[in-house]
């Protein structure tokens, strides 16, 4: 092997100019900090692009970069789940390390894709598919291994928390915030994958696998975007001392003595948090991850979740780290097995292979958190304790209560905290709320979490 480090990377969009990029600025430190000249040799494109340096070929066949003789790690950044994962299969079978940002393919098809690594003793690197350029997925498999991760909260849409705190802060109406996201680089391609939450979902699914040791299923997360939120929930919120943010949460339950409702709550979804908890002040394209393990504690880890250079940090960070499993090889053929040297080798999804467990992933119904409730009532005498009565009965514990004068003739919101509650008793006592003849809409529920 050349002491060169030969890098392909696949896909010229916004990622993919980054790292070309990063790599310029920073070539005297990457060198230093790896004893290799990293290089790129090969960069796959539809179309010749005249900025890209004459010794870079460029291949509009990506399949064949994908095997080339000429590259050692194969850097795919195009994005989608079709031909990206027709491209890492490829590039693994031809024994090439990859890197990829693709959180979509890797939490639909990441079983299948570790799986066919490990067999051919590669790695598939992913820090940039999550949290944009926090090393989160590096301090979960390796800084945190020795704990036990009870749950984790995480704001892991860099585009949503771009949009809610713009709405919130400014009062800019959400598609022009979006339109800037998307100048900015921060959205995807379909940016419904961010307002919708599948983004988010995405990222959770890998996170929650490699904080319990579990199969990736992102078909089992519970999903629900930011485009139902208003400014006047947001407004409600902030003066019951909550702030509303998009957040995903993966969280052990031990089922409170019924083995039934044991098991793994996967959900993302907005939801009210204390003011002064610090996800609550994690602004902008930022992303934070709060980790709760044991024996360590809560740990909060933040950055910014979206964009070019954050995102062509955290794929060159797997570089590095691809470039010392490269050097090791020179040294030690033996220690490039991974599927016979878990030793030697961080596992794709934290614990090794054989030890994912198939601990369930509880339904919704079985999903335990507070709500915050926006009834809208004709105002008459009773309708207040004819609400509350229903959630007594339920055994829902409220919190705080408000209600605001009629803001229109004859009418009045009432607002709701509660504790938490499991969702089908939430589901039934809404029910009945909605029944009452002196309910005028639908009752407008929003997760609430204190986060403790
Ligand atoms: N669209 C994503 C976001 C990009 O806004 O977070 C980073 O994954």
């Amino acid at each position: 092997m050349s002491n060169s480090i030969k890098l392909a990377i696949l896909g010229l969009g916004t990622v993919g100019t980054g790292v070309i990029n990063l790599i310029n600025d920073n070539l005297d430190e990457l060198k230093r900090r790896s004893g290799r000249d990293i290089i790129i040799t090969e960069v796959g494109t539809r179309r010749q692009r005249d900025d890209i340096d004459s010794n870079i070929m460029q291949n509009s066949d990506l399949m064949a970069i994908a095997a080339s003789d000429n590259v050692d790690i194969v850097i795919e950044v195009i994005g989608g789940t079709t031909l990206a994962k027709d491209l890492i299969m490829h590039a693994i079978k031809n024994g090439k390390h990859v890197v990829t940002a693709n959180k979509a393919l890797l939490a639909e098809h990441g079983n299948e894709i570790f799986a066919f690594a490990e067999a051919h003793n590669v790695h598939v690197a992913y820090e940039a598919a999550v949290a944009g350029g926090i090393p989160i997925i590096k301090v979960m498999r390796e800084a945190l291994a020795a704990n036990k991760i009870d749950w984790l909260a995480g704001i892991i849409n860099g585009t949503g928390n771009f949009i809610m705190t713009e709405m919130r802060d400014k009062g800019r109406p959400f598609a022009d915030v979006l339109s800037e996201a998307q100048e900015l680089g921060y959205a995807e391609a379909d940016p419904t994958f961010d307002v919708e939450g599948i983004d988010a979902a995405h990222k959770l699914a890998l996170l929650a696998s490699i904080a319990f040791g579990i199969p990736l299923q992102f078909d089992k997360v519970y999903c629900e975007g930011i485009t139902g939120i208003t400014l006047q929930d947001v407004n409600y919120a902030e003066e019951l001392g909550y702030r509303i943010k998009h957040l995903g949460f993966a969280v052990r339950r031990d089922g409170q003595g019924n083995a039934d409702d044991a098991g793994v709550e996967l959900r993302v979804h907005p939801t009210l948090i204390p003011q002064d908890a610090l996800l609550a002040n994690v602004n902008g394209v930022k992303n934070a991850v709060l980790v709760n393990s044991h024996p360590l504690g809560q740990t909060l880890y933040c950055g910014d979740g979206a964009g070019a250079g954050a995102t062509a940090s955290a794929v060159m960070a797997d570089v590095m780290d691809l470039v010392r499993v490269l050097g090791s090889k020179d040294n030690d053929e033996q220690s490039n097995s991974v599927q016979n040297n878990h030793g030697h080798h961080v596992p794709h999804l934290a614990f090794i292979p054989e030890q994912l467990s198939d601990t369930p992933i509880l339904r919704a119904e079985q999903m335990i958190t507070g709500y915050y409730l926006r009834v809208h009532a004709y105002d008459s005498p009773g309708v207040l304790a004819d609400i509350t009565r229903i959630l007594s009965d339920a055994g829902i514990n409220i919190d705080a209560i408000l209600q605001k004068p009629a803001h229109k003739v004859g009418q009045v919101p009432v607002i709701i905290l509660t504790l938490p509650v499991v969702e089908s008793q939430m589901n039934l006592a809404i029910e009945k709320i909605e029944k009452l003849d002196t309910i005028t809409d639908k009752v407008v529920r929003i997760r609430l979490d204190e986060l403790a």
